[in-house]
């Protein structure tokens, strides 16, 4: 007979047993954070890793670049729209020829081209994977814009695209609006809409076919808690519709339900990871036990001795 598991843990599916971890994962930085992240912009609470400043959209995006790497192991032209610097990495990462990092300059990120994304110096079809979060709500001419992404996405080039979006709604614009207002309406002073659903019509209108993608619907509700993402934040996987007819040259398929099948690895490494700090967690506690049984005297204190060290190293201290 088998004698009864004394790990509490040992029985229960891998999404309860996650569901009893409370600590954080940050994608970006690979590490896990001992407590609640730090809030984000507009204080946001639980949003921002403490190690590198990542916000929930760049942990998902992260994620996606792992799903990703695979199907794109001969990466020409990467263009990085407003990079953000905790991001970077993972996309050279990905080892693209040329990792093209542009922007309009309105603050001091590092670049490699200054330029708008409404009259971008790349030639037609030349770009492979393009990044584009949290840009278009400050352009004007965000139609421009898009159509520029069409135009300069290659034949199996994608293009991951974010902005702030109130699904059920009609987008709230108005580029001549003072910033007060832009605050007020728009929830930041350089942003001059809020897209609503009507987001999607104008990436079709500009040349763009797409496919949404939101953290739950590839990671379920749970791995999202634990990676703290938004699980129903958007982001819109686009093509250029010229090539749509033409399958991409991508392994996995960019839908949710294929991205979750390319997930698959990467989640099992995660999960590794916790499986490690559970159990580093319950021989730590074996080690305080064995602490306390050595009680007084020459030999406990020895055994004290060799124990604190091994927890130390368990501990990451060594
Ligand atoms: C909120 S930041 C986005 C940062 C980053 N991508 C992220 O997701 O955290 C917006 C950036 O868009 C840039 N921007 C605004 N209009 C632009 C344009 N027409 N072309 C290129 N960049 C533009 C601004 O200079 C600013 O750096
Ligand atoms: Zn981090």
């Amino acid at each position: 007979m088998t004698a009864p598991s004394t790990d509490r843990h040992a029985d229960a599916p891998p999404a309860q047993r996650l569901e009893e971890f409370p600590r954080r994962f940050c994608g970006v930085c690979g590490r896990v954070v001992r407590r609640e992240f730090k809030p984000g912009p507009g204080g946001r609470p639980d949003a921002s890793c403490p190690r590198c400043g990542s916000l929930e959209r760049h942990r998902f995006l992260a994620l996606l670049l792992s799903a990703l790497q695979p199907t794109m192991p001969d990466l020409g032209v990467l263009l990085d729209v407003a990079p953000t610097p905790h991001v970077t990495p993972l996309l050279a990462r990905l080892g693209p020829r040329h990792h093209v990092r542009l922007d309009l300059g309105a603050d001091n990120r590092l670049v490699d081209v200054l330029g708008s994304l409404t009259e971008l110096p790349l030639p037609d079809a030349s770009v492979d994977l393009l990044v584009c979060y949290h840009v278009l709500e400050h352009v004007p001419d965000d139609r421009s814009a898009m159509r520029e992404i069409a135009r300069v996405l290659g034949s199996g080039g994608v293009g991951l695209v974010q902005v702030p979006f109130r699904p059920g709604t009609r987008t709230d614009e108005d580029p001549s609006a003072d910033e007060e207002e832009r605050l007020r309406r728009f929830g930041q002073r350089d942003h001059v809409r809020y897209y609503g659903d009507d987001f999607e019509d104008r990436l079709v209108e500009s040349g763009l076919a797409f496919t949404r993608v939101t953290p739950r619907s590839v990671l379920g509700e749970r791995m999202c808690t634990w990676l703290k993402v938004v699980p129903d934040e958007l982001v819109w996987i686009v093509r250029s519709s010229a090539n749509a007819a033409v399958p991409p040259p991508l392994e996995v398929d960019p839908t949710p339900t294929g991205l979750a099948r390319a997930f698959e690895a990467t989640l099992d490494e995660l999960t590794l990871v916790r499986g490690r700090l559970l159990d580093s967690r319950a021989e730590t506690e074996r080690l305080r036990r064995q602490l306390e049984a050595a009680g007084s005297g020459w030999t406990a204190r020895r055994v004290a001795r060799g124990v604190r060290r091994r927890a130390g190293r368990l501990l990451g201290r060594g």
